[in-house]
């Protein structure tokens, strides 16, 4: 990976930039909107919202606005999670766009496989749902379609019925959270990884081990955790609001990491909290 335009391969072909920038917890309109029209001008090609952030517009508005042709931009959203269901994920995929104000998506993701208003019933619901992103995905509108905070037994479920397997499993991973089932998992699919909250949601910046790398290689915690991210060959996702941050979060392709630092990071533990239990989410 050379720059921000650097592309993983997606197994249907499509090409991803290999950082997407974050809009989770980045509030609908002023906030979000410049957010995302500050990460476009410091070079950012891949954001990331979701319906539940409800933050779409702001969003659309940013990319449509930005001057940058719409090829260019890669843009991922999220279904809800009381929107599961075959006509229900149908209805919920054309409020995203008209939200978002875009004629097609480049990626849509289930954003959890086990709401609470499906726990009794998960696995027929994922199933609805996916055929609905399949038939969506087949008609042109999505480039690509994937899962998110998707464990092993979630995966092998959809697999019993999916007719195309996801191309994308959005999940936490950060130093000390590596999920390395559920990535060894994904992995045997051909499933690129996506790392939310690369950076621990900002616990990273209190671990001391991330504190020594960034003065050995002359870079800030967060521009080792976010190399670490891409050299496990994950795609990171971090997320700011603040625009010397966001630029500082982009600048991580003038160094590497040694094959050294690199186990010595991967062999953190708990250091920055761990990704909800996809089963026992309250929503
Ligand atoms: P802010 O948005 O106020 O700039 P994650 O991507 O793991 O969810 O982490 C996001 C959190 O980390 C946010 O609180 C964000 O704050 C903060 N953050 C993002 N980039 C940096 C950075 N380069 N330095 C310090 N804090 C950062």
């Amino acid at each position: 990976m050379q720059s921000l335009n650097s592309t993983y391969t997606l197994h249907n072909g499509v090409t991803i930039p290999c950082v997407g920038f974050g809009t989770w917890q980045a509030q609908d309109g002023e906030q979000a909107e410049t957010a995302v029209r500050v990460a476009l001008e410091a070079g950012y090609r891949h954001i990331d919202t979701a319906a539940a952030y409800g933050n779409e517009e702001s969003v659309g508005r940013a990319v449509r606005g930005s001057g940058i042709d719409r090829s260019e931009i890669f843009v991922t959203s999220k279904l809800r999670n009381p929107d599961h269901g075959y006509e229900s994920t149908l209805a919920a995929f054309d409020l995203t766009m008209q939200r978002l104000g875009l004629d097609t998506l480049d990626l849509y993701l289930i954003h959890w496989p086990n709401p609470a208003p499906f726990r009794d019933n998960w696995q027929e619901a994922n199933a609805a749902t996916w055929k609905a992103f399949e038939e969506l995905y087949e008609a042109g509108r999505i480039s690509a379609i994937g899962i998110s905070n998707f464990r092993p037994h979630h995966l092998d479920a959809l697999l019993k019925t999916a007719r195309i397997i996801p191309m994308v499993n959005q999940i936490r991973l950060c130093p000390g959270d590596t999920q390395d089932e559920t990535v060894a998992a994904s992995r045997k699919h051909n499933i690129l990884l996506e790392a939310y909250s690369p950076l621990g949601t900002g616990k990273i910046f209190g671990v001391p081990l991330m504190q020594e790398m960034a003065a050995k290689y002359g870079k800030t915690v967060a521009q080792v955790s976010l190399r670490w991210s891409l050299q496990m060959g994950f795609l990171p996702l971090p997320k700011s609001t603040t625009p010397s941050r966001i630029k500082e979060n982009a600048e991580l392709f003038d160094f590497a990491l040694s094959q050294e630092d690199m186990d010595r990071i991967t062999g953190l533990k708990d250091c920055c909290g761990k990704a909800s239990d996809p089963d026992k989410i309250p929503f």
